[in-house]
């Protein structure tokens, strides 16, 4: 399949550095937006792992995708910065809002929810990350202004 052969092009590329698992799902989720299940065989292979050790390590990192993301990505900052100014309280909101928790995808498609630590906008704090732009000093209003954007 495509999946196959363009995670297999992407394993070829990467499999001579050293500890190239890591690299190689992050050049895959750059691809595809996602790890895709049938890459996990490609690389199990190429590697000479199991099926099983790749899905741990895909398992194990939050950051990697197991299913397409929505059309919006929204990163909320968890980071220390942004705790201290209230980003649990921000998250809640959000959440419930949306109706869904970190790493799910609203049912319609439209959003992404992530967690994210740091974006170097502690002055900032508490700080978002919206389809790469970022977003400071995130109070009630900017919130609803946040919701209303990815409702679209
Ligand atoms: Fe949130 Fe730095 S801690 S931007």
């Amino acid at each position: 399949t495509e999946i196959a052969t363009q995670t297999r092009a992407i394993v070829e590329g990467l499999k001579g550095l050293e500890g190239p698992l890591l690299p190689i799902l992050h050049e895959i989720q750059e691809e595809f937006g996602y790890v895709p299940q049938e890459s996990l065989p490609v690389i199990a292979d190429e590697l000479n792992l199991s099926n099983a050790e790749v899905h741990g390590v895909v398992t194990f990192y939050h950051d990697y995708r197991r299913q397409p993301a929505g059309r919006h990505v929204l990163k909320l900052c968890q980071a220390e910065a942004c705790q201290s100014m209230g980003s649990d309280a921000v998250a809640d909101r959000i959440k419930r809002l949306l109706g869904i928790g970190f790493h799910e995808t609203t049912l319609d498609g439209a959003v992404t929810l992530e967690p994210v630590y740091c974006l170097g906008l502690c002055a900032c704090a508490p700080a978002a990350m919206l389809d790469g732009e970022v977003i400071g000093s995130i109070d009630e209003n900017v919130i609803d202004e946040i919701v209303a954007e990815v409702r679209k």
